[in-house]
């Protein structure tokens, strides 16, 4: 079957080019390359907000409709055959390295990963051991049948920055404040280091298992790095995320970096290593390209919440993010966090399709 055969629908999104992998907007967007149009993706499309996703959930707990290959294969589908969407995200989550090396957690509904045991002292360390594929087979698994299903649309591979990581496994939960994680970060630094590389080896050995089975790019979610200050971030986080990208580099796929909150640190998340720096709603796109060292492209970022509020608006708000966009050496459009869960799935489709004629008009 070639590549264009599996294009679900004749949408330009689809049939961009000739086609296939090497055409796609979304990859040649991460490499700063030519566009036909503006490639679009949504931070978690896949789950949440969709009625399909709802029903095939119910009374299967998170983590394992993780576990299980045909379920992943078809949430993570269900975004794509809705909208035209220029990438699917893989459908697990940043808790599922975690709990294959062993560490006792749940993901409870509306709250989010709890943990047993918390990591708080360096005899807690040891059960992170590394990671290997035979520990996830079922990633493997659903990885390869989706690359056969998505044909020309790249998937997205993903895994948990360490900071959040180490946040979730330190506070036991989620957090407000992160006042255990930073207090282990300031007044016991040789603990904090050795619990994010085993963090960062995890993230290394998640992420190579997904590209090994055929992820086309990958994005390091950092999500709560946000509330760490640019001189904590140098000392304390950049030496892991920036041997994350480096381990990374030689496979070839382009790598984003993504956090909330991180107006701050998106210079230091460029040097970090990335291809692509993810924005949130805070900063504007054409001020986040003064931020981050030439040779990156940007991804973001509408306020999610945006789309709640009239058509007009979005639509005015998604052109703004567009024209702010075209200011950077590539550029992905994409939410500026994640969908929220009780947004009106039509929405999404309308923007999607908003975001690719409007700069088919006026290409890059
Ligand atoms: O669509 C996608 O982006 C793909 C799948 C995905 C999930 N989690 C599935 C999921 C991705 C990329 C993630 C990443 C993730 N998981 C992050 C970083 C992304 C971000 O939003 O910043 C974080 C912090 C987590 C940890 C986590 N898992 C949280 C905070 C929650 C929400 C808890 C809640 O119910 O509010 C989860 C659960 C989760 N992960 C759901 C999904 C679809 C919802 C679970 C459900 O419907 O039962």
């Amino acid at each position: 079957m070639t590549a264009d055969a599996a294009y679900p629908n004749d949408h330009p999104a689809r049939t961009a080019g000739h086609g296939g992998l090497a055409e796609s907007p979304f990859l040649l967007a991460c490499r700063r390359r030519p566009v036909p149009h503006t490639p679009v993706w949504f931070m978690r499309q896949a789950g949440r907000s969709l009625p399909e996703y709802l029903r095939l959930r119910e009374g299967v707990p998170m983590l394992e409709s993780c576990t299980r290959p045909e379920m992943v294969v078809e949430i993570t589908m269900q975004p794509v055959r809705r909208y035209t969407v220029d990438a699917a995200i893989f459908y697990s989550d940043i808790m599922v390295p975690l709990r294959a090396v062993g560490v006792d957690l749940d993901i409870k509904p509306g709250i989010g990963p709890v943990i047993a045991d918390p990591i708080r002292s360096a005899a807690d360390l040891d059960v992170l051991r590394p990671l290997v594929p035979d520990d996830v087979p079922y990633v493997t698994e659903a990885v390869e049948g989706l690359v056969g299903e998505l044909g020309g649309t790249p998937l997205i591979g993903f895994a948990g920055g360490p900071f959040t990581l180490a946040s979730y496994l330190i506070e036991g939960g989620p957090s407000k404040n992160q006042e255990r994680t930073k207090a282990i970060m300031y007044g016991e630094p040789e603990l904090w280091s050795r619990l994010m590389e085993r963090l960062a080896d995890l993230t290394i050995a998640f992420l190579k298992v997904q590209i090994a089975a055929g992820a086309s790019a990958v994005q390091v979610f950092d999500s709560w790095v946000g509330s760490v200050a640019a001189q904590d971030y140098r000392e304390s986080v950049l030496p892991h995320a920036r041997r994350i990208f480096a381990e990374i580099e030689p496979l070839g796929v382009p790598r984003i970096h993504f956090g909330v909150g991180t107006g701050e640190l998106l210079g230091l998340m460029g040097e970090a290593g990335a291809d692509v720096v993810g924005v949130d709603w805070r900063v504007p796109l054409d001020e986040a390209v003064g931020r981050v060292e030439p040779g990156k492209a940007l991804q973001g970022n509408l306020d999610p919440a945006v789309l709640f509020a009239p058509w007009e608006t979005v639509e005015r708000r998604a052109r703004d993010v567009l024209t702010r966009g075209r200011t950077a050496e590539g550029h992905i459009f994409n939410l500026g966090h994640g969908v929220l869960p009780s947004i009106d799935p039509d929405v999404l489709a309308r923007l999607a399709d908003l975001v690719h004629e409007a700069s088919t008009e006026d290409p890059r």
